[in-house]
């Protein structure tokens, strides 16, 4: 009898553990191997681990779900579980993250690093959970960079009347106006038919995705224009989050924490190494780039966040040492 109730008892225990068991999707627009792909694996393997199996996930990358702003939609609705993207589409949903995005802004990958860690970073996470979006951590895409398949780029004066992609992001195509460019917002998922078609002379991303996407099949030219710091976030959805307990949403974020370890571990490695592929690749680097004349003119895109919010937050993130 006490054999059957205790064999009765792992039963039941094994039907829950089976029942709770939970396959989350997690959206890429980038591919598996790109730095999102990277910190993607870390997030699952992690989740897995730390969930004794029972969260398991599986990729959806090179945007099969949509550009970022569809994925991020996805994840307001609960059709999508995890996404990790750029903030270039959030300041549709929470335009405080605006303040990320300014061109300039950041010095280097230290400064940027510190303040998504610190206060800042925090705080703008608590914005973004206000907004139907569970914000798990700040992950990184990088410094980006302009290509195009029309000539190299040295000075503002280069980029007039340049078809140049963006993000669909106000701040960067209004430094782009700023700048001289004609800026075009597509979501990523079209951008190399659209270049490869000619319907756009350029576009502009860092060199992890320039790298991964493989753009030097359809742009000559790479410049060093580093003109804007492009954070990414590790979302979830809130249909996911809701029901856990405090220790199964513990298991998430750190999840996250490792995830933006091993993107950033990538991020350095491709910095490193990611020109020279360029190069052997056939694309002419331009690295003679003077940034002042490029940061004066994109300076009228500061508006888009400081005629709203002020200029505190702005000089709070120069102030970060
Ligand atoms: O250019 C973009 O849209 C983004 O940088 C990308 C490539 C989707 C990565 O977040």
């Amino acid at each position: 009898m006490k054999l059957l109730i205790s064999g009765l008892f792992a039963a039941a225990l094994m039907v829950t553990s089976a029942e709770a068991q939970q396959k989350l999707v997690l959206g890429l627009a980038t591919t598996t191997t790109s730095h999102y792909g990277v910190g993607a694996q870390k997030f699952l393997e992690v989740l897995e681990d730390l969930s004794g199996g029972a969260f398991t996930g599986e990729i959806s990358p090179s945007g099969q779900l949509g550009g970022e702003r569809d994925m991020i939609e996805g994840l307001q609705i609960g059709s999508v579980d995890i996404v990790i993207t750029s903030s270039g589409p959030m300041g549709n949903f929470v335009p405080e993250v605006y303040a990320l995005d300014l061109p300039f802004l950041f010095r280097d990958y230290d400064h940027a690093r510190k303040v998504l860690d610190g206060d800042i970073g925090k705080e703008l996470l608590a914005k973004i959970d206000e907004n139907q979006l569970v914000g798990l951590a700040w992950s990184e895409n990088g410094f980006r960079h302009v290509t195009n398949s029309e000539r190299p780029i040295r000075t503002p004066d280069d980029l007039k009347g340049l078809k140049l992609r963006t993000m669909e992001n106000r701040v960067h195509m209004e430094a782009f106006s700023g700048m001289g460019a004609a800026p075009t917002p597509m979501a990523f998922p079209e951008l190399f038919a659209a270049l490869q078609q000619g319907v756009i002379d350029g576009q502009e991303n860092p060199i992890t995705v320039i790298t991964a996407t493989k753009f030097w099949e359809v742009q000559k030219y790479v410049s060093l224009t580093g003109h804007v710091y492009s954070p990414a976030l590790v979302l979830a959805s809130p249909s996911v989050m809701d029901g856990l307990s405090d220790e199964e949403r513990g298991w998430f974020y750190e999840a996250a924490a490792a995830s933006v370890q091993a993107t950033r571990d990538e991020v350095n490695r491709l910095e490193e190494t990611g020109v020279e592929l360029l190069r052997q690749n056939g694309m002419e680097v331009i690295t003679d780039i003077d940034k002042a004349p490029f940061a004066e003119l994109a300076r009228s895109s500061y508006a888009v966040y400081t005629d709203q919010y002020g200029t505190e937050m702005v000089e709070r993130i120069q102030a970060v040492e």
